[in-house]
């Protein structure tokens, strides 16, 4: 586990004293680890060599950076940069395109359905190839690495006059052109979105066919899946059925089951997914909370429980509110006061505990935020989920050893979603190490108060370069784009 190499004697930045947990859930040592150059240089008792840096870890556990795979990252990346809202959790790399949503391709002026404004498109000024978008990626690096999906969605607004239809011949294939050329440029893979209105149209078969060139490049299926409700075990049937079709392995997204008819389910549904891991390659994301969030809705279910506006275009106002009260106010139905609210986003509670505990408790379990940086009244998944789970659920709780927690945010994490050179502290690998404290290591953001920064964050380092120190960022922005291994 102590790795040297050639021992160079002096690096650019020294972590001294502190506790590793290298995140393939091998149990923690002591060890110093130098960096040179963005990549570990040596793991071991370094006591006797020099640096131009040095950080005391003494009592803070070295953990690789955190790697978010389910974001809605794709323009906060380019708008704001420093990505504060991660980087203070311990990430130090975002998986962006998830949910059929992604920045490009796209035409200019078009109106773009939700869910994909949930990203901020502006009108003009869109990327209208992949390849535009990972240059911009490149051009004007974030504080933290990415990696990037195309999504479905995405395809079909662009592809389609109408979206509420099924993709004729003539889509499918300019749909399949443009994903490959997305794939050539270096995107890891395609998500889907088929629970929202423009995807919900998309047959099995239609996505098959759109994602032939997934195949070929060995990139990965990531999906919002149609139904997480009454219908989620056909839901994942349909999601390793398209798996198998295109030979490539299938990510669920922020699984899940909810409303209240379906609490408990997660019973059916994690045997059920094990089984598939027997013959597939199936990976599952989750995000450590009872409540979703997504654009607002008006069917029934997701209007049942409590629903807290997050943000509304006609009325910005009543962002932080609950629905309850507005519809109240406003002398109507749920439903009614959802739709005068759209366009916006919304936090529905549609999730019991027992569900979420054992779905982040699952083996092969990773961690996503799903965060979406909208408004003033975000889910505080946002800021919280990292620390979330190793505070609450991994210390508090006893949910799963540190290593565990650890892991499931990054060596799993870059494994599924390959990401070389990520997610493990060995020699060679990318400088990417988040130092916290174990013991008071915790999110603060909360419904109320979403966006404040967690606690117990020391230091982010990010290709060597320390972006998050003590509270503060360091303005540093060393982030890198993550292309497909072959691309
Ligand atoms: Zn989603
Ligand atoms: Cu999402």
């Amino acid at each position: 586990m102590l790795q040297q190499m050639n021992k160079p004697d002096h690096y650019q930045l020294l972590i001294r004293g502190g506790t590793v947990i290298d995140g393939t859930k091998a149990p923690r040592f002591l060890a110093d680890i130098g960096i040179t150059d963005g990549r570990i240089a040596a793991i071991g008792q370094l006591q006797a060599h020099t640096a131009d840096e040095t950080l005391d870890a003494s009592g803070l556990i070295v953990a690789p950076g955190f790697i978010d795979v389910h974001t809605h990252d794709d323009l906060s990346l380019l708008s704001q940069g420093d990505m504060s809202c991660k980087v203070s959790q311990g990430v130090t790399t975002v998986v962006v395109g998830n949910c059929g949503i992604s920045a490009a391709p796209l035409r200019n002026g078009q109106d773009l359905p939700m869910p994909l404004n949930l990203l901020d498109i502006p009108a003009g000024d869109r990327f209208t190839t992949f390849a535009a978008y990972l240059q911009a990626l490149r051009e004007t690096p974030a504080a933290v690495n990415v990696a990037a999906m195309v999504g479905h969605t995405a395809l079909r607004a662009t592809t389609m006059d109408d979206t509420q239809r099924a993709a004729n011949a003539g889509e499918i294939a300019a749909m399949q052109q443009l994903l490959d050329e997305a794939l050539q440029a270096g995107a890891i893979g395609m998500s889907t979105g088929t629970f929202y209105p423009p995807a919900a149209h998309a047959s099995t078969g239609e996505i098959i066919e759109v994602g032939r060139p997934l195949s070929k490049h060995q990139a990965l299926y990531a999906t919002h899946m149609r139904d997480e409700a009454d219908q989620v075990m056909a839901s994942l049937d349909e999601s390793f059925c398209i798996g198998r079709a295109l030979g490539v392995p299938v990510v669920i997204s922020h699984h899940k089951v909810m409303n209240r008819s379906n609490f408990g389910r997660s019973v059916q549904t994690l045997p059920f997914i094990r089984e598939a891991m027997k013959h597939q390659c199936v990976a599952l994301d989750c995000y450590p909370y009872t409540a979703g969030s997504t654009m607002i809705r008006t069917d029934r279910g997701v209007l049942d429980g409590r629903v807290l506006i997050a943000s509304s275009v006609p009325h910005p106002e009543c962002a932080g509110r609950d629905l309850d009260q507005i519809a109240a106010e406003w002398n109507m139905t749920k439903a009614e006061a959802a739709q005068r609210l759209q366009p916006g986003s919304a936090i529905y509670f549609v999730m019991d505990e027992d569900d979420v505990q054992r779905i982040l408790a699952f083996d092969e379990t990773m961690i996503g935020s799903d965060g979406i940086a909208a408004g003033t009244k975000p889910h505080p998944r946002l800021w919280g989920t990292f620390p979330r789970v190793l505070g609450h659920y991994s210390r508090e709780l006893g949910l799963f050893p540190l290593e565990t927690a650890v892991w499931k945010m990054t060596g799993l994490s870059a494994r599924n979603f390959q990401l070389p050179g990520r997610g493990t502290l060995q020699v060679g690998a990318h400088a990417d190490l988040t130092l916290f404290d174990a013991d008071s290591v915790r999110d603060s953001a909360t419904y109320d108060a979403p966006t404040l920064v967690s606690q117990g964050v020391h230091s982010v380092i990010v290709n060597g370069v320390v972006t998050w120190s003590g509270g503060f960022h360091s303005g540093a922005r060393s982030g890198q784009l993550i292309a497909r291994a072959s691309a």
